[in-house]
């Protein structure tokens, strides 16, 4: 697993990757994913996984054949810093060299989160960051997008797509004089729109992901403060101005669709959490909100490169489980509820059933230190498990429906694995339904380093 941490070889455009198996010819559209793929800068390493350059990978399925590329998004720092041959500016944890790139905050933006399929236009996400748009064709960056126009300073990695209405939510911080947590609307027809800007007390960092209810968006703050002089002298990584303040709970924030000015926050004792799972309205007042849910998590130790590449990351990784917040909106309170005790993350659902009761959940597990793709029943508890390689190492679940299913489960289930034996990396489709049954890979000629997030993309 840690040569997965190496930087990727060789860029490309759409070729044809070898298969083994058989592709379903009902399964036709694009795999993206977005991971860090550069983890040195002109000859300087990098010191954790977050800091290096992101690359976009695609895999395009259609009359049963399989056609890969992967490119590395080239940001305006990046460019600058090939241009100058030179490593010029800080990212999340590692320090750059000059004092005057590191003035009033201005890092690296590596973009290497997560992809947006939004119409027929891609973009590579990053966290507290602005998006890039790609060329879907050939993966070759086009440049910063301002969301059309409505951008007001950053954006985030993760988004959700409204089923009732094709909707894809974002959101990001502005930060300053005035912080706000902004919420956006990107249609699938006209101009995106910024649905609320959220007074904060703080510059609302480090909230990494989204969810919705058919009426409602939530997200919840961890209990962070910023350290400005550090950040404004540049004497510091964008990371190192970060600190946990336990005591003062987490907020969470319900954002009425219909209503952005009747938004409802309150706080609950501090957790840790990068995902949710879903969200559902469980009755007049009442939310349900899944999430993978840890006590405690320092992102700062947990994914150190040198950490990865020996495995001692792994050893010390902290363990969470899918925990429901239920949340009773007349009341301002909450309560959690243990769905599922397993060391469980990057929990996926049908796309239709996002912000809607649901049953079934896929997700990456570990258990004694193997990684796992899961199936999860919410109704019975009943659990179906990957049976890869030991040696093949599987990233985000990805849940594609058949066309025409009728069934919740009916469908696939897509990963970008890396194979430590032959250190390649290879699209593996399993049966959705029963996830010990692989159905067809589709290998690339090198490896990939380890992928982040992604999405499906018909067409
Ligand atoms: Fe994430």
């Amino acid at each position: 697993m840690g040569r997965s941490f190496e930087s990727l070889r060789e860029e490309h455009g759409f070729v044809p990757l070898r298969v083994e198996g058989e592709l379903p010819r009902e399964l036709v559209g694009t795999l993206y994913r977005n991971g860090p793929a550069l983890f040195e800068c002109q000859g300087t390493q990098y010191r954790h996984w977050l800091d290096g350059d992101g690359a976009i990978t695609a895999v395009r399925l259609f009359d049963g054949r399989a056609e890969g590329a992967v490119r590395v998004t080239v940001t305006a720092e990046l460019a600058e810093e090939r241009a100058r041959g030179e490593m010029l500016y800080s990212s999340g944890f590692t320090l750059g060299p000059y004092w005057h790139k590191r003035l009033f905050g201005h890092a690296k933006n590596p973009t290497s989160i997560h992809v947006l399929a939004w119409r027929d236009r891609l973009f590579a996400l990053g966290d507290a960051g602005i998006p890039y748009e790609l060329d879907p064709k050939s993966l070759e960056t086009k440049g910063p997008w301002d969301l059309d126009g409505v951008k007001r300073e950053l954006v985030n990695a993760h988004v959700r797509v409204r089923p009732s209405t094709g909707d894809v939510i974002a959101f990001g911080e502005s930060i300053g004089v005035r912080n706000t947590l902004d919420v956006y609307v990107l249609p699938p027809t006209g101009a995106p729109r910024l649905l609320a800007a959220i007074p904060c007390a703080r510059p609302p960092l480090l909230a990494h992901d989204i969810v919705i209810t058919e009426r409602y968006a939530v997200l919840i703050l961890p209990p962070v403060h910023v350290a400005v002089t550090p950040i404004l002298l540049g004497t510091g990584s964008p990371m190192d101005a970060i600190s946990f303040h336990e005591a003062e709970g987490c907020e969470v924030i319900v954002l009425p669709f219909d209503d952005p000015r009747a938004v409802v926050r309150f706080r609950v004792p501090t957790f840790s959490h990068f995902h949710y799972a879903n969200a559902f309205e469980s009755g007049p007042d009442a939310i349900a909100v899944d999430l993978c849910r840890y006590p405690r998590f320092d992102l700062g130790t947990a994914f150190m490169l040198e950490g990865l590449r020996t495995g001692d990351a792994w050893s010390s990784a902290p363990v969470g489980n899918l925990s429901r917040l239920h949340i009773d909106l007349a009341a301002k309170r909450a309560e959690w509820e243990v769905l599922w005790d397993a060391n469980v993350d990057f929990p996926q659902t049908h796309p239709d059933r996002q912000g809607r009761p649901y049953r079934y959940l896929w997700a990456l597990t570990q258990r004694d230190h193997v990684d796992f793709i899961e199936k999860r029943d919410l109704s019975t508890g009943e659990v179906a498990r990957s049976a890869l390689p030991s040696t093949e190492y599987p990233g985000e679940p990805t849940f594609v429906p058949r066309p025409e299913a009728k069934d919740e489960d009916d469908g696939w289930v897509l990963t970008l694995a890396y194979e430590a034996a032959t250190h390649t990396s290879a699209l593996v489709i399993l049966d959705a339904r029963d996830p010990s049954k692989v159905v067809a890979r589709a290998h690339f000629g090198q490896h990939i380093p380890f992928p982040l997030h992604g999405t499906f993309h018909r067409g």
